[in-house]
C-alpha cells in the first residue's frame, strides 16, 4: 500500500519556537546545540549531501563570507546526513583542490554535524520526503542570542542559497530588534525602515499632518530615515 501523507509528516519547529535541542558530532568536536551559541545569533543550515557540486559551491561561498557574519555576531552551522569522514575527506578536498569563482584554498573552520542517524535533520524537518527521504533539504534556520528560531528557509536540492540575502536577514533581524523597527522589501542597511503602526487616530491624524519626522505613504505606513553607520554600528557593538 502507498504509504499516506500522514505517514511522512515531518515535524518542523516555527518561526518563535525555541530551537529544538540537540548535541552532536561535527568537524569542530561536539556541540551542545542552542546552549552553547547562547548570546550569539547561530545560523544552522543543512545541505543535501558531501562531495556535491551545489553544496561544495555553497560551502566555499559561507566559508569565505564567514568574517562577515562573525563580525556581526552570528556563528555558523552545517549539517548533512553523511558521517565525519566524509565530511572530512571533503572539506579537504574542497581546500586543496577546487577553485570556484576565484575562490580557491578555502578552509571550512566553522562546524559540519555528522548526522547520519537524521537525528537532527528530522527534529528540525530538513527531510522532506517529496524532495528526497535520505538527503536533508536546504534548510536555513536564524536562531538568535536566546536560543528561539526568528527565520526559516528552505530551498530544494538543486538550488544554491543566495548568500548576500542570508546575511541581509541577519542584518536585518538585528536592526528590527535594536531600533524596534521594520524593514520593507529588498531592505538594506541606508535604507529608510518602517516605524510600528499608529496606535491611535490621533496619532495617526499627527502622522498624516506631518508632525513626527517620518514619511507617510498612509496613516498606516510610515517610514523614517536610518543612515548605514548607525544600524552597523548598533550591530558591531553587540558582539
Ligand atoms: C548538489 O549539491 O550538487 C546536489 C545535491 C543533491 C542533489 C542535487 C544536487
Amino acid at each position: 500500500m502507498e504509504p499516506t501523507v500522514q505517514n511522512n509528516a515531518v515535524s518542523m519547529p516555527r518561526i518563535g519556537d525555541k530551537a529544538p535541542s540537540f548535541k552532536a558530532v561535527t568537524t569542530q568536536g561536539e556541540i551542545n546545540f542552542p546552549e552553547q551559541f547562547a548570546g550569539s545569533w547561530v545560523i544552522l543550515f543543512s545541505h543535501p549531501a558531501d562531495f556535491t557540486p551545489v553544496c561544495t559551491s555553497e560551502f566555499m561561498t559561507f566559508a569565505t563570507m564567514e568574517k562577515q557574519f562573525t563580525d556581526v555576531n552570528c556563528k555558523l552551522v552545517g549539517l548533512s546526513i553523511d558521517g565525519l569522514f566524509s565530511h572530512i575527506a571533503w572539506l579537504r578536498t574542497i581546500k586543496e583542490k577546487i577553485e570556484f569563482k576565484g575562490m580557491k584554498n578555502v578552509e571550512v573552520k566553522f562546524p559540519l554535524i555528522e548526522d547520519i542517524t537524521m537525528e537532527v535533520a528530522k527534529k528540525y524537518g530538513m527531510i522532506q520526503p517529496g524532495e528526497s527521504s535520505t538527503k536533508a533539504v536546504r534548510a536555513v534556520f536564524f536562531v538568535d542570542p536566546k536560543g528561539v528560531i526568528r527565520t526559516i528557509l528552505y530551498y530544494p536540492l538543486s538550488l544554491g542559497r543566495n548568500f548576500d540575502e542570508l546575511y541581509r536577514v541577519i542584518i536585518a533581524l538585528q536592526t528590527a530588534d535594536a531600533f524596534s523597527v521594520a524593514t520593507p522589501a529588498d531592505w538594506r542597511p541606508g535604507d529608510d525602515v518602517i516605524v510600528p503602526p499608529a496606535g491611535s487616530c490621533g496619532v495617526a491624524k499627527d502622522r498624516m499632518a506631518g508632525k513626527e519626522e517620518m514619511k507617510c505613504y498612509d496613516w498606516f505606513f510610515c517610514t523614517k530615515k536610518l543612515d548605514k553607520d548607525t544600524v552597523m554600528q548598533a550591530i558591531l557593538k553587540q558582539k
